[in-house]
């Protein structure tokens, strides 16, 4: 059914590319403001758990079934059960890829705001008193809507490139500036008045904050944070070549998401205390902190300008490959090629990110924006996660388990025997017991 697929050509583009989906709003905007709203230290705590003894496992087992069945996650699913059984949950990867890719363009459309604000010194020139009311202003009007769909236009066009040249160049290049830039923030906000207070938010868990949601929102946290549970990863790793070393690959994704969640977190708490402002306000709470941070920096225009403009870039490289789950599915499946998929994609998620951005102005009743981001990532990816787990654990072959981990290589067996129990019995029993409680 497929052609040949492209493929990756360095060890190190398999890094960038897959760390740059997974490094992304998802660290500098949604883990601040999740742990903001489930009180802090003990979501973190939760979010880090879950990162370990399922999110690592869970990224494994998509590495296995793309490279092993080589196509989207519907193909893989397809291809390694015989059958269409397993279908359901091919389709539930690709709506869910689709509503990310809608409610994630419009924060990235922020960014671009943020862009523009910042380099004409705008962004930094609002007193810190008036960010509440000036970023309520532009997110109600229409401004937002613009920028949402000039963010689908840009990322149609990367996606257009292909996945060598496009996606991996612009990984490679940009992902360490990112680093580096965030860690220079963090050590302005350690030097705030408010640090002190911001880091026992975030370090000290207060265990009586562990209610069943606040669990539910770590895990799905987990999940929306390393791109997993809706194919992207099984997708990438379609493009991976033979010796592609999948649990390095997987451990070395964990860690550097996690490390770069927490650095905004580092950012962002102190700040928030500093400021006066509340931690629980939601999906705006980082939009309104960082301008006030660059505001009382020196040179803070400058350092607004790079800061936003590689959070776009962070953005991009993740919707590329939300957009990819998408893109890869229609390609594989309706033979159009792919540059009519990748239209074909771009237009549906144009229609649903106005949708979602109108959320915050004429639409606030619907709130798509909300439900989008709620049940793709406290719902549909955990679902999705537990889909793999199960047949990656228990349907799969025992030989391609074996011979994927390895990739060529010597491994010891308490490793893959680790990995396989997490799949066959801690992620879908602790998944299933999560989603029931926290649904409930
Ligand atoms: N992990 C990305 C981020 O943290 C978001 C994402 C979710 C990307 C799902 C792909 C798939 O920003």
């Amino acid at each position: 059914m497929t052609t040949r697929r492209a493929q990756f050509s360095t060890r190190l583009g398999v890094i960038a590319t897959t760390v740059g989906s997974a490094v992304g709003l998802g660290n500098v905007w949604r883990f601040p403001y999740e742990a903001g709203t489930h009180g802090g230290g003990a979501f973190m705590l939760c979010y880090i758990f879950f990162v370990l003894i399922i999110g690592v496992p869970v990224i494994c087992a998509e590495f296995i079934m793309g490279r092993e069945y080589r196509s989207g996650i519907l193909g893989c699913y397809r291809g390694a059960s015989g059958g269409r059984r397993w279908d359901i949950f091919g389709y539930a990867g690709v709506i869910g890829g689709i509503m990310i890719l809608s409610f994630y363009s419009v924060v990235a459309g922020w960014t671009m705001e943020y862009c523009v604000e910042a380099a004409t010194g705008q962004l930094t020139a609002t007193a810190a008193g008036d960010l509440h009311d000036s970023f309520t202003g532009f997110i109600t009007g229409g401004r937002s809507v613009l920028w949402t769909v000039i963010f689908l236009a840009v990322n149609a066009a990367v996606a257009l490139g292909g996945v060598k040249k496009g996606i991996e160049r612009i990984s490679n290049l940009l992902m360490p500036v990112l680093v580096v830039v965030i860690l220079a923030c963090c050590i302005n906000s350690l030097t705030l008045q408010g640090a002190r207070e911001g880091l026992t938010f975030l370090f000290k868990p207060d265990f009586d904050q562990l209610t069943p949601s606040v669990i539910l929102s770590a895990m799905g946290q987990a999940f929306f944070s390393l791109s997993i549970g809706l194919g992207c990863m099984m997708t990438y790793a379609s493009y991976f070549r033979d010796d592609t070393f999948i649990i390095v690959s997987a451990v070395t994704i964990g860690a550097l998401d996690t490390v770069i969640a927490i650095l905004a977190g580092i950012i962002i708490f102190p700040a928030v205390f500093t400021f006066g402002m509340s931690p629980t306000q939601g999906p705006t709470l980082v939009f309104e902190v960082l301008p006030a941070i660059f505001g009382q920096l020196a040179g803070g225009g400058f350092w607004a300008t790079l800061f936003f403009v590689l959070l776009f870039i962070g953005s991009l490289t993740s919707t590329i490959s939300m957009s990819e789950i998408f893109i890869s599915f229609i390609g594989d499946h309706t033979g159009l090629n792919r540059r009519r998929s990748t239209l074909l994609t771009t237009g549906i998620a144009m229609v649903l990110g106005v949708l979602c951005a109108l959320s915050f102005g004429p639409l606030a009743r619907l709130n798509l924006f909300n439900i989008f981001d709620y049940v793709s990532s406290n719902i549909l990816l955990p679902v999705g996660g537990m889909a793999v787990s199960l047949f990656v654990g228990w349907k799969l072959d025992p030989a391609v388990f074996q011979r994927q981990m390895r990739s060529g290589r010597h491994i010891p067996a308490v490793v893959t025997r680790a990995i396989l129990f997490c799949l066959r019995f801690v992620a879908p029993i602790g998944i299933a017991i999560i989603l029931i409680a926290g649904l409930i």
